[in-house]
C-alpha cells in the first residue's frame, strides 16, 4: 500500500453494530427488541413487496410480537416531500425504531425520516453537514443491493423537490444503529442492477483509496474492497445465485462505505449528484459507472502509486510494466469490466443532452469531492469527461 507516512491523520470509526452474513435478517425481531422498541415504521418501495421480501419480513416481525407499520412509496432518488410526509406518518405510529430495506434510496429515507423524527422542521432545514443536533431514532438497516454502503455511511441523499436537485443530510447522528448486511437478499437482484450497483461499490472504494484525504485505515478497507470487487464481480452479474460472489460483493460494499466516510470520493461522485438532479436521472449506480474509467483516466497521473495498488488489486499483470504502464492498467482494467458486465458507454439514451453540461459541471464544482480529487480539477475538465458520455 503506498502512503505518505508522515501524514498526520484522523479516523472515526463506524458506531453502527455491524451484523454481517447468510441469515442475519432473522436476527431482526430481537435486534429491534434490544433497541427496546415494541413496534417498527418499514421503509422500502414497490420492488420489495413485488419481491415477495416486504411479506418476509413484516411476517418474521410480527410473528415475534413486533408491530409494524410499512411505508413502501419510496422511489429511485426519493424526494423531499416524501420525507416529511412519511416523517408525520412515522410521528403518528408511535414506533420506537425505523427499519430501511432495499436499496440506497430506501435506507437514505430511513435515515431521514428518523432524524426528523426528533427534530423540528423540513429535511431542506439540515442540508449540510453536522445540522442534525438531537438523536435520531434508531435506525435498523437492511441492504438489498451491494453497492451504496448507506447502511453504514453518515449521509442520507434525496432530491430537494423544490428545486429537483440532489443533496445530502450528513453528521454522525446519521449513521444507522443496526446494519443487518444479509448477501441472501441479494440472490435474486436482477443483472443489470447487480452491474451498476456494484460499480458504485467500486467507485467508493477507488474514488476513496486514490484521493488526496485518504489515510492507511481507509486504505486498507478500500483497497480490500476493491480486490474483491475485482474477482467476483463479473460472477455476481453472470450468476446472480453464486453466494460466494454475492457474500464478497456485499462485503466490499460494506467496506468500501466505512472507508468513505473519513475521506470522502472524487469527481465522479461530484457529478453524479447533478447528474441524478432535475429531468436527469440517470440511476445512481450507472453514473458511476459510465464515469468511472474516465475519472480513472483524468487522474492516475496525479497519483500514480496509488493506481499501481488498484492495478495489483484487481489482479492485472503489471511486474514488467514501468511504473506509469502499471498505473494506467489500472484505468484499462475498470474500462474492461464495465464492458464484461454490460455498463453502457453513453448516457444520450438517459437524456443527456449538450445544454445539461454547464449547470451539471456549475453544481458538480461545488462538491465536498472536488477539493479532495488527486488531481486538481476544473470546470473545463468536467466538462470534457461528459461531453464524452454524449
Ligand atoms: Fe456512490
Amino acid at each position: 500500500m503506498n502512503f505518505n507516512f508522515e501524514q498526520a491523520f484522523n479516523f472515526f470509526p463506524v458506531p453502527t453494530d455491524i451484523q454481517f452474513g447468510p441469515g442475519v435478517l432473522q436476527s431482526l425481531p430481537s435486534r429491534v427488541q434490544a433497541l427496546s422498541a415494541r413496534k417498527a415504521f418499514l421503509v422500502t418501495d414497490s420492488g420489495l413487496r413485488e419481491a415477495g421480501i416486504l411479506d418476509t419480513v413484516v411476517a418474521l416481525l410480527q410473528g415475534n410480537g413486533v408491530e409494524v407499520e410499512v411505508c413502501d412509496r419510496v422511489k429511485a432518488d426519493s424526494g423531499s416531500q416524501l420525507i416529511d410526509s412519511t416523517t408525520a406518518e412515522l410521528k403518528r405510529s408511535g414506533a420506537g425504531v425505523v427499519i430501511g430495506i432495499g436499496g440506497g434510496s430506501s435506507l437514505d429515507t430511513a435515515k431521514a425520516i428518523a432524524a426528523l423524527a426528533t427534530n423540528p422542521g423540513s429535511c431542506l432545514d439540515y442540508i449540510g453537514l453536522h445540522k442534525v443536533r438531537n438523536k435520531p431514532l434508531p435506525v435498523i438497516a437492511i441492504p438489498t443491493t451491494a453497492g451504496t454502503g448507506s447502511e453504514v455511511t453518515l449521509w442520507s441523499v434525496f432530491t430537494d423537490d423544490s428545486r429537483g436537485l440532489k443533496v445530502a443530510i450528513g453528521g454522525f447522528l446519521l449513521y444507522p444503529s443496526v446494519a443487518l448486511c444479509d448477501p441472501e437478499l441479494t440472490l435474486t437482484l436482477p443483472a443489470h442492477l447487480t452491474a451498476s450497483t456494484g460499480m458504485d461499490a467500486l467507485a467508493h472504494a477507488i474514488e476513496c483509496y486514490t484521493n488526496t484525504a485518504c489515510q492507511p485505515i481507509s486504505g486498507a478497507l478500500a483497497l480490500e474492497a476493491i480486490r474483491l470487487i475485482g474477482l467476483h464481480l463479473r460472477t455476481a452479474v453472470l450468476n446472480g445465485s453464486n453466494r460466494e460472489a454475492r457474500y464478497a460483493m456485499m462485503l466490499a460494499s460494506t467496506m468500501a462505505g466505512i472507508a468513505m466516510n473519513p475521506t470522502r470520493l472524487g469527481l465522479a461522485h461530484a457529478l453524479a449528484m447533478p447528474l441524478g438532479s432535475w429531468s436527469l436521472h440517470v440511476p445512481h449506480g450507472l453514473i458511476l459507472a459510465m464515469l468511472l474509467p474516465l475519472a480513472m483516466e483524468f487522474n492516475y497521473l496525479a497519483q500514480a502509486d496509488r493506481f499501481v495498488d488498484v492495478a495489483r488489486a484487481l489482479g492485472e499483470p503489471i511486474d514488467h510494466l514501468s511504473r506509469m504502464e502499471a498505473a494506467r492498467s489500472a484505468v484499462e482494467a475498470v474500462r474492461v469490466l464495465a464492458r464484461d458486465i454490460g455498463i453502457p458507454a453513453s448516457m444520450a439514451a438517459y437524456g443527456l443532452r449538450p445544454e445539461h453540461i454547464k449547470p451539471v459541471v456549475e453544481e458538480a464544482m461545488k462538491s465536498g469531492n472536488i477539493p479532495v480529487n488527486p488531481r486538481k480539477t476544473a470546470a473545463a475538465d468536467l466538462e470534457r469527461i461528459l461531453r464524452s458520455l454524449l
